[in-house]
């Protein structure tokens, strides 16, 4: 490993990340004394037969972030090959990774989690708007800046076109927990819905301090939802997580926008969430009058959270039913000791002796 790269402009001073086919470092620009990092491929890596697809790799990262100048966006500097070697140079960032901030115990307040969250959310916006997908959004690349409340967006390294329609063979670098069901599937179409669901995560590990279950493990595990964990969480907070996360991409909310919109404002709970769980109530309400066992088809997501909550609740049907079969019983039980007692006290009537007789007998 060589320890000046760029024709002597950039020194290495540490590594500061390990992924599957790249290491990160901190390194030094000698020209103005700046610190940078650089990430670049794996020594080991450089033999390998699969090499001119990981130097693509890294060329597709410069290309997105050169893209995307935003201010939630890690800062592009410049991208360079020596010796077949990949190297791109961005801005270093003071400051720690979410995970390392909230993990394993430290789950932030929803008003500051949120703050954060709709930072990411802008930047994703921008990213989407050129027509590029981020696919691997999670608490580890978002850096919160040293003493400020910025938190910037790191990691393209998976980035893609979206393709809305089109089927694509999808690379199999996931993140478990942040990672869209999708994201699991050889071939699915790339939408901003896949962000959509690493965004929701995120805020998910934000406000609970937990990593949430894998999605394809979501059939046989119930995700537990955040105020689950988090008690002092608002229901709102905790239901709009629950939507973003939703498993199927074509019931999940389809852009950053719209979910974005239904997180409280200051205090106040978003018009459209307002909208949306007046809308689902009265959904609620028909379906419990319209059937009393719901379909058990989709597995878990928020909506399915609250039709089990309606069963649970039993239908207003079958509670009017259960009390006339009570009422019937108890008018029978009424009608059988009286008809009991009737019978009882005409046996008693006819047994007695008469008057005359007994007169006769003297
Ligand atoms: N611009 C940056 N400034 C500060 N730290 C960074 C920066 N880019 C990456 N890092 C650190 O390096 C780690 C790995 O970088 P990342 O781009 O996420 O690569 P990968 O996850 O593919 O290894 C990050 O989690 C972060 O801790
Ligand atoms: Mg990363």
């Amino acid at each position: 490993m060589k320890s000046l790269v760029g024709r002597g402009k950039y020194l290495f001073q540490e590594e500061i990340g390990e992924g599957i086919s790249g290491i990160t470092y901190k390194a030094i620009n000698q020209t103005n004394n700046e610190i940078v990092v650089i990430k670049t491929i794996h020594s080991e890596l450089l033999q390998e037969a699969e090499i001119s697809k990981i130097r693509k790799k890294f060329l597709n990262e410069a290309q997105r972030l050169l893209e995307c100048s935003h201010p939630n966006i890690i800062p592009y500097r410049e991208f360079f090959s020596e010796d077949g070697v990949p190297y791109l140079v961005l801005d270093y960032i003071d400051g720690k990774t979410l995970d390392k901030i909230v993990l394993p115990d430290n789950p932030l307040p929803e008003a500051i989690a949120i703050k954060y969250i709709r930072q990411v959310g802008a930047a994703l916006k921008f990213v989407h708007s050129k027509g590029i997908l981020h696919r691997d959004v999670k608490p580890q690349n978002l850096i919160l800046r040293q003493d400020t409340q910025q938190v910037i967006l790191i990691d393209f390294g998976i980035a893609r076109e979206c393709s809305r329609g089109l089927v694509h063979t999808q690379t199999n670098v996931v993140s478990d927990g942040y990672a869209a069901i999708e994201q699991y599937l050889p071939r699915a179409s790339r939408t901003a819905v896949t962000d959509v669901y690493g965004l929701a995560a995120t805020l998910y590990t934000l406000v609970t301090a937990q990593v949430p279950i894998a999605a394809t493990l979501r059939d046989r595990f119930a995700l537990p939802s955040p105020k689950n964990m988090q008690p002092k969480l608002s229901n709102q907070v905790s239901e709009v997580i629950m939507l973003g996360m939703t498993l199927e991409p074509e019931e999940r909310l389809q852009t950053v926008d719209e979910w974005l919109a239904m997180l409280p404002q200051g205090n106040r709970n978003s018009a459209l969430f307002t909208a949306f769980r007046s809308k689902s109530r009265k959904q609620e309400v028909s379906n419990s009058a319209s059937s009393s066992a719901l379909p058990e088809s989709k597995s878990v997501n928020l909506d399915q959270n609250k039709s089990v909550k309606v069963s649970e609740n039993t239908p207003v049907k079958q509670s009017n039913n259960n009390s006339l079969y009570k009422w019937l019983t108890i008018g029978l039980l009424i009608f059988l000791g009286l008809d009991y007692a009737w019978l009882k006290f005409r046996d008693r009537v006819q047994d007695q002796p008469t008057q005359p007789n007994i007169i006769q007998q003297r």
